[in-house]
């Protein structure tokens, strides 16, 4: 009977409001990708989306959420490569970020710049470097917590650099970038969805792209990539992936991922994203399978970087 209950319920998906939990701030990258997104599944998923941020912990926090909530569809995770980062980082990570989570399909890759407050002196990047040498000690870089984007980014930045910096978590780049137009910190690494704006309005300044090609975008195309600056090998690309709890029945996480696929092909969707940078996945990591494989293969990658830096949260 509950069997027969489930599979009514899977064929009546979606029959209430769908949330997507967004583990960081809003106002933030992962918080623009998600609402982006959301518009252009609520049509093929056939029902209300919902955006929730569960910020803390660099998304650990929204992902152990996920990860325990009932495995019906109506809760899912829009998460990037915190999920390949925390589990070399967290000693007592409350999920298995391989095994207690359903695969829905990746959605984008996002390009990063490397920039700092508007008062900072150095105009490019070879001025930056000696910035950071003559300020070794008294450096600050904010990002989003450890296991985030932007502390992957800074944490790379400062093994390429050889200096140490004091990074400042906040709950996401959307409030650290406040602090950086304010002066507050020095420097951040994030992703162009939420960079470009500030770097457009001048309201920060800008040193270089974390990936090793150009990037097209005027006011971004004649940044340096980091590995032509200076930091060989430099070469960061974040990408956003959807995920249900382990357990959701198979006919909803087909539906979810079907809407996924109509939504990655929807114009406004592209428009939106492109523009600020974002490339939306068209190969087979859309599919669950193959989105698993590439984040096991990112768990594989970031590992040694992030064990090399000794850092680690209980
Ligand atoms: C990150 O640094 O992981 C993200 O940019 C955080 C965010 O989306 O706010």
């Amino acid at each position: 009977l509950a069997t027969m209950a489930l599979g009514a319920a899977a064929q009546n998906y979606p029959d209430k409001p769908v949330t997507i939990v967004v583990p960081f701030a809003a106002g933030g990258p992962t918080d623009k990708v998600a609402r982006d997104l959301a518009e252009a599944i609520r049509k093929p998923l056939g029902g209300q989306v919902i955006i929730e941020n569960v910020a803390g912990a660099g998304g650990t926090l929204g992902h152990t959420k996920v990860a325990k909530a009932s495995p019906d569809g109506y809760t899912l995770l829009l998460a990037h490569v915190a999920m390949a980062t925390a589990p070399a980082l967290y000693r007592k990570l409350q999920y298995d970020a391989l095994n207690d989570f359903e695969y829905l399909g990746l959605i984008n890759e996002v390009p990063m710049t490397l920039i700092a407050r508007p008062t900072m002196p150095a105009n490019n990047f070879a001025e930056l470097a000696k910035w950071v040498d003559a300020n070794k000690g008294k450096i600050n870089l904010a990002n989003a917590g450890l296991g985030s984007a932007s502390h992957l980014c800074g944490l790379l930045f400062q093994q390429s650099m050889k200096v140490d910096m004091t990074t400042v978590p906040y709950k996401g780049t959307g409030p650290a970038m406040t602090d950086l137009i304010g002066g507050q910190v020095d420097l951040m690494c994030d992703q162009t969805t939420n960079t470009l704006s500030q770097i457009e309005g001048n309201k920060v300044k800008a040193y270089g792209v974390t990936t090793t090609k150009h990037l097209s975008i005027p006011a971004l195309s004649k940044l340096p990539t980091l590995d032509e600056a200076g930091l060989k090998g430099f070469n960061v690309t974040i990408w956003h992936g959807l995920y249900a709890p382990k357990g959701t029945p198979k006919a909803v996480l087909d539906k979810v991922n079907g809407a996924l696929k109509t939504a990655l092909k929807d114009a406004e969707f592209h428009k939106r994203e492109e523009a600020l940078g974002a490339v939306i996945v068209g190969d087979a990591r859309v599919n669950p399978a193959e989105h698993k494989k590439f984040v096991e293969a990112e768990i594989a990658k970031w590992g040694p970087a992030i064990k090399a830096a000794g850092q680690y949260a209980d």
